[in-house]
């Protein structure tokens, strides 16, 4: 089954083929990724009515750069991202789908961004096509960790979940985007902080672990990201002074990354004790974290499961994988109907 995958959720224009032999394994024919990124970065974050122009822009020249010809010959399938994500930018991929489906008489699958993250974990990798490939075993206990979420999940079998806990306010890629945005370092925050961080010394600043006595599956970033706010009226940092003042800026990205991920890794490690699962899998655009990988391999005692570092962001062959998912189930809808849903939710 040959699956072309659509995704414009947030500041990436993705388009995919994927050939899905059976529900775990899938070979990658193309993965095309835009990154606005740096457009974005001149805001200091995503602007929804610029990602979609962006997405406008690439869409076509990208699904004709992926070698998909005009009449969609060699597909059987269209899967695309209907949500969670921003709406003006959702709208985009969504109803070039439709069209596409509309003109070629092709099934189309409605994807949850999030089901994509998790299908992202079972690809291949493109970069080393030799790499092997760890399967998680079900059941596994879900981190999803991304720039709008945060949710731990209980993953039955597949397309079976159980919410077990989200974020009450911020994700924690939010927090580590607004928290780079104090410090004064660039959109997206993450990989900033994480390789600051490297050199800096997690215990120089002892910033509170929220949610951490809270005894259930909940997050909470707001706090944490205030905290860091509070920190630095206190104690200035200026661009001169970097490397500098004690704490240094990269103390404060250490110290900062080591009580977001301790929370992470710890309401997971709970998650396990209680429900016993056979694997874990990280995933999101927080995934890509070097310490919290090494954390939850540190912490934990049974397989964790990350994508490989390229499927970590947003890309169209996770939401072609998770197609697969729902195409073994029969799950296509009539393409006409099909709408950008802001808050679809997986549980
Ligand atoms: O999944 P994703 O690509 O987009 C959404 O669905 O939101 O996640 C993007 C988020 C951003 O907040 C970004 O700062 C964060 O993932 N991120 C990281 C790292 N790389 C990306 N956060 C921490 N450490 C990283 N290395
Ligand atoms: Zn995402």
């Amino acid at each position: 089954m040959r699956i072309l995958g659509l995704e414009t959720s947030c500041d990436e224009t993705s388009v995919a083929i994927i050939e899905s032999r059976d529900n775990r394994s899938f070979v990658i024919e193309k993965s095309l990724i835009a990154s606005q990124a740096a457009k974005h970065a001149e805001y200091g974050g995503v602007i929804p009515e610029v990602a979609a122009r962006c997405h406008v822009e690439v869409m076509f020249p990208l699904l004709e750069a992926a070698g998909v010809s005009r009449d969609g010959s060699g597909i059987d399938f269209i899967a695309v991202t209907a949500g969670p994500g921003l709406v003006p930018a959702l709208r985009i991929g969504v109803e070039a789908a439709k069209a596409l489906a509309f003109a070629w008489q092709k099934p189309l699958i409605a994807v949850n961004h999030m089901e994509g993250h998790l299908a992202s974990v079972f690809s291949p990798s493109i970069k080393e096509p030799g790499a092997t490939q760890i399967l998680p075993e079900l059941p596994a206990i879900c981190l999803l960790v991304s720039g709008g979420h945060t949710e731990l999940l209980l993953m039955k079998d597949f397309c079976e979940y159980e919410l077990l806990g989200k974020t009450r306010d911020d994700a924690a890629g939010e927090a580590f985007d607004k928290v780079a945005k104090l410090l004064g370092l660039q959109y997206p925050g993450g990989p900033e902080i994480s390789r600051r961080a490297l050199s800096g010394n997690r215990t120089a600043v002892n910033f509170p672990r929220p949610m951490l006595d809270s005894y259930d599956f909940d997050f909470s970033f707001s706090g944490l990201k205030t905290a860091v706010a509070v920190y630095l009226k206190k104690n200035p940092i200026t661009p001169s002074l970097h490397h500098s003042t004690t704490p240094s800026l990269e103390d404060i990205c250490a110290s900062f990354e080591q009580a977001a991920i301790d929370v992470l890794v710890e309401k997971t490690r709970r998650a396990v004790e209680k429900f016993q699962p056979k694997s874990v899998i990280v995933s999101g655009g927080v995934s890509a974290n070097t310490f919290l990988r090494q954390e939850m391999k540190n912490k934990l005692s049974l397989p964790v499961v990350f994508p490989f570092i390229e499927f970590t962001g947003d890309n169209a062959a996770m939401i072609a994988a998770a197609g697969a998912w729902r195409a073994a189930r029969n799950e296509s809808v009539d393409s006409l109907r099909v709408e950008a849903d802001p808050n679809l939710r997986l549980a």
